[in-house]
């Protein structure tokens, strides 16, 4: 199996501050890999390093992340943002139409082509699942969705310029739980095209959806491994500790 990310010797302090100490590991193509770990431990610190947000944050970072064979930190962060898409916690469609919402980031990439930019649309509402509760509405504003419909917005709106990797903050925090069913199908079809990295407060989301997960704990990370042998059998037992509710 070959490895999307790379990550050897990370570390972020912020301030004085080390968020992140010395994390190494590799994250597979086509699968989601799920980070879980107590509020605080540098869960999003961690997606910030894989998309290179961090760079715009007071933050100081060493160590080595590499996507596909290239050095993100020879990338520029235009072309690295358009590789590594993340989606927040809170669904932020901007307030625009759901057609705007979609077509933004392709043009800013330079598409200008009518008939192009309604292929995307459409193909990637379509991924989503969204396609035929909105497709009479696309020149609505994207504000009037549901909680559900507009984080499927913001995934597909992540997904229009084709980005090798989606990373998800936490995207089910803010929804119910027939939302957060939808999205974790959705998700399970979308790492069949895409490699997902999603951090999780719910451990059983983590466990449902994910092949792989990393537990972090104080910056570090304690374990990881397949999601089956991580729940099952970790071999921490401060994993244990964290899976069984002692903590977090
Ligand atoms: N911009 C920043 N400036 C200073 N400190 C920060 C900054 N961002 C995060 N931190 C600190 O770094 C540590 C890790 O934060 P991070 O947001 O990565 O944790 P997290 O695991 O995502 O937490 P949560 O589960 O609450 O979202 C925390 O102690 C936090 O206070
Ligand atoms: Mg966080």
């Amino acid at each position: 199996m070959n490895n999307a990310l790379t990550i050897e010797k990370l570390s972020v302090s912020y301030d004085n501050k080390e968020a992140l100490k010395d994390i190494s590991l590799k994250i597979p193509e086509h699968r989601i890999t799920a980070v879980i770990g107590p509020s605080g431990c540098g869960k999003s610190t961690f997606l910030k390093c894989l998309n290179g947000q961090i760079m715009e944050e007071n933050a100081r970072v060493s160590g080595k992340v590499t996507l596909s064979g290239t050095d993100i930190s020879k990338l520029k962060p235009s072309d690295l943002r358009r590789k590594v898409g993340l989606v927040f916690q809170t669904p932020a469609p901007f307030p625009m139409s759901i057609y705007k919402n979609m077509t933004y980031a392709p043009r800013y990439y330079g598409i200008n082509d009518r008939e192009e930019l309604k292929r995307t649309v459409t193909e990637k509402l379509k991924l989503t699942g969204l396609y035929d509760e909105v497709k009479d509405e696309l020149k609505k504003s994207a504000v009037k969705l549901s909680g559900g419909q507009k984080q499927r917005l913001c995934i597909a709106r992540a997904l229009t310029v084709d980005p090798e990797v989606l990373l998800l903050d936490e995207p089910c925090s803010a929804l119910d739980i027939k939302s957060t069913s939808v999205i974790e199908e959705l998700l399970l079809r979308l790492k069949e095209t895409y490699t997902i990295v999603i951090v999780t407060h719910n451990l059983g989301q983590a466990a449902r959806i994910s092949d792989m997960t990393a537990f972090i704990n104080d910056g570090r990370l304690v374990e990881f491994g397949e999601t089956g042998s991580i729940f099952k059998a970790p071999e921490m037992e401060e994993t244990k500790d964290f899976i069984t509710g002692s903590f977090g």
